[in-house]
């Protein structure tokens, strides 16, 4: 470009390969919403999971155990009969012991394709809708750190199984009444059977396992097995975005649900 030209040498929409039109951009509807939306949703369940994850209480009501909690790694956890507690941290972890095992799930969601598009959107506005240009004068993607890590998500996704794991083991033992004997319904129950079916929905619908279980192959024909399980992965994959919000809310609200039986609010109803 010429040296008087104000555009960036390169990148973004203002490139000087691109064609130079003055709007910011030439959309009418109210694209802004989604992105608004989006930002709203997110920055909800931060605050919230945030001041759960710190507060490092009422996280335990007999069968229940939070999900933010579990499995619960430290030796200053509240003393459960049920649920995983192994004391790997002893009593020098002075903090609540949610931050421990909250990294897997955090790091599996904020590396998540999905969540990427959304917090780039929302927050980022990189950009912050289709066809709208991004403030930004320069675009490097993944390219550099911090985003770099993003590539981590496959690993993420190994971690989240086992985790996933962890809360099917939970939910199973929600079928317990509070002297642990087996034959418990309660609400807080089928608050963690919903939680947990979303869960493991929204894992097995993660583009990283769908390419563990279908990529790399020469001919389907030679693998039924695994073809058949890529179909599966590729069903559940083309919700990944709802079922991203789904699990995100039920897993808010099975804490959500111990934290108000633990604090003694309410009593679980039982059916039986
Ligand atoms: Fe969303 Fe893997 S792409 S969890």
């Amino acid at each position: 470009p010429p040296a008087t030209d104000p555009r960036p040498p390169s990148g973004g929409v203002r490139a000087p390969a691109r064609a130079a039109i003055g709007a910011p951009h030439l959309r009418t509807d109210r694209w802004w919403l989604a992105p608004a939306a989006t930002a709203a949703g997110l920055l909800a369940f931060v605050v919230y999971s945030t001041w759960r994850a710190f507060a490092d209480a009422h996280y335990y009501a007999a069968p229940y155990v939070s999900p933010f909690y579990s499995p619960c790694l430290a030796e200053r956890c509240e003393p459960m009969r049920a649920g995983p507690n192994w004391e790997i941290f002893g009593s020098w972890w002075g903090l609540s012991p949610a931050i421990i095992i909250l990294v897997f799930p955090l790091g599996f969601r904020l590396t998540c394709y999905y969540y990427r598009k959304a917090y780039y959107r929302g927050f980022w506005a990189s950009p912050p809708a289709c066809a709208v240009a991004e403030p930004h004068r320069r675009y490097t993607g993944e390219t550099r750190f911090p985003l770099v890590l993003q590539n981590l998500h496959r690993y993420f996704f190994y971690a989240a199984i086992p985790v996933a794991g962890i809360l099917t083991y939970d939910t199973v033992l929600a079928f317990r009444d509070e002297h642990y004997a087996w034959g418990h319904m309660g609400l807080g129950t089928l608050v963690f059977l919903v939680n947990i079916v979303l869960i493991w929905a929204y894992t097995l619908s993660c583009h990283s396992c769908r390419h563990i279980v279908g990529g790399k192959l020469k001919h389907f024909s030679r693998h039924p097995v695994r073809y058949r399980m890529w179909q599966w992965a590729g069903r559940l994959n083309a919700r990944h975005m709802q079922l991203a919000w789904a699990s995100l809310l039920s897993v808010a609200l099975a804490d959500l649900y111990v934290y108000l039986v633990a604090s003694g609010v309410f009593d679980d109803p039982r059916f039986f």
